[in-house]
């Protein structure tokens, strides 16, 4: 078995009323001033902010409460609610929606901590971060995998970029992961998380290492079986709750690393998704199936028994040569991807078709300018990204 290093400390409260527990969880760990974040009001059509404020005031807990965070978060806003944060002096934070409000919630956490460091630096790399506050997640779109996960991810409107910051420090210290709340979550948005957790795991089964780890192996494919299983229910179904359950139990397990240990991540599609997502403003998730058909067909001749396992046992595609078997797989997840009404194109992604000068401006934004290769499955470097964005733009 390859070496790894796997340190997941959330404390996962899960079920219905999950949401009940927070300000006993909080209190618990030594906490008084709560910092809430939210999105766009979601949280508070649906009464869920009105219920934790009242439960968290009648126990004792001073709060402070910002909304307005977009998806694909804006480094303008977190720049601003870290100032507030600061001023109310916020010893917790609490996220309470999806991936963005999550991710902006963590990079309030580190700038409280870290007063008079600009809060991108740490993005950039330019500083490294070696202190937070504690942050809570109350989870309602079963996505992103944030509420357990060490990236936390911003766009900085000023550049275009959107990228991600990958440390044990972003990891929450609670998270309150009750199904029923994400089953009023737009469709759309519920099967851009279910592509995006099946990524998360894809993008980590696609390795080179010569040896995976067996288990690593099985739990990855029964993750990603699972999640074709039950996302199909919720087709037909969206408000079941067991199947709902399994889904957001697996955004979790998909993007915390444990179906990745052992291995060098890929995360090919990611970086490539990302930079549509920081020039359109496109769907997280809808960013990541419009590339995955593109990059498969590029690299599978890499390692097409990769491939041709992967066909076999997450699709149970059992006859044919290796090349055959490896090919069916690829078709098959694009025709899923269709069934969950994903784009797989630039066309069906609605930005339609793209000039050479476009294509080129998104490969040098992954590339740092064609100064850097991203990936590890197949190292993707300016030409590459450009093949792969060329195939996808139609
Ligand atoms: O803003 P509100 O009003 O809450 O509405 C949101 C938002 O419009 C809505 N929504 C969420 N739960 C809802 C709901 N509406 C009604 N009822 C509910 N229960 O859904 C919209 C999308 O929310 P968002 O938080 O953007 O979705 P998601 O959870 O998919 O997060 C996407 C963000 O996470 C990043 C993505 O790049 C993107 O910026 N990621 C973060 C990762 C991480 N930190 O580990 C890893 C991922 O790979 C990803 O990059
Ligand atoms: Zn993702």
């Amino acid at each position: 078995m390859q070496s790894f290093n796997f340190k997941c400390p959330t404390e996962i409260v899960f079920g219905k009323g999950a949401e009940e527990h927070i300000a006993e969880k909080i209190k618990a760990y030594g906490k008084s001033r709560v910092f809430i974040v939210y999105g766009g009001g979601s949280v508070i059509e649906t009464g869920l902010l009105p219920r934790i404020e009242s439960q968290l005031t009648a126990a004792g807990l001073s709060l402070q409460v910002r909304g307005g965070v977009k998806p694909n978060p804006r480094l303008a806003w977190v720049r601003g609610a870290i100032n507030d944060a600061m001023i109310f002096k916020a010893d917790f934070i609490l996220a309470v929606g999806g991936g963005s409000v999550i991710d902006s919630a963590k990079a309030v956490a580190h700038g409280v901590a870290n007063p008079g460091v600009d809060i991108w630096d740490f993005w950039s790399g330019k500083v490294k971060l070696e202190k937070t506050t504690a942050i809570g997640a109350v989870l309602t779109l079963a996505a992103a995998g944030s509420e357990t996960s060490d990236s936390a991810v911003l766009t900085n409107e000023e550049t275009g970029k959107k990228s991600g910051l990958n440390t044990d420090l972003n990891r929450p210290t609670l998270a309150f992961m009750n199904p029923e709340l994400a089953f009023t979550a737009p469709k759309r948005q519920v099967f851009c998380g279910i592509a995006d957790i099946l990524m998360h795991t894809m993008e980590r089964y696609f390795t080179t290492d010569p040896a995976p780890n067996d288990m690593t192996d099985l739990i990855a494919e029964g993750l990603m079986k699972n999640v074709i299983k039950h996302s199909r229910t919720l087709l037909h179904d969206p408000k079941n709750y067991d199947a709902m359950s399994e889904i957001m139990w697996c955004g979790s397990l998909s993007h915390n690393n444990l179906t990745g240990l052992g291995r060098a991540k890929d995360f090919a599609c990611h970086k490539l998704g990302h930079e549509l997502s920081g020039r359109f403003d496109v769907t997280h998730g809808a960013s990541l199936t419009t590339v995955w058909g593109s990059w498969a067909g590029y690299v599978w001749q890499d390692n097409p028994e990769r491939f041709a396992k992967f066909a076999e046992k997450v699709w149970d595609i059992t006859e044919g040569t290796v090349e055959e078997k490896a090919q069916k797989g690829i078709e098959i997840t694009i025709a899923y991807f269709k069934e969950l009404d994903m784009p797989t194109n630039f066309t069906e992604l609605g930005i339609g078709v793209q000039n050479k000068e476009m294509i080129e401006y998104l490969a040098d934004m992954v590339t740092a300018n064609g100064t850097k290769t991203v990936a590890t499955f197949h190292p993707i470097d300016k030409e590459t990204a450009m093949e792969i964005y060329n195939m996808a733009n139609h």
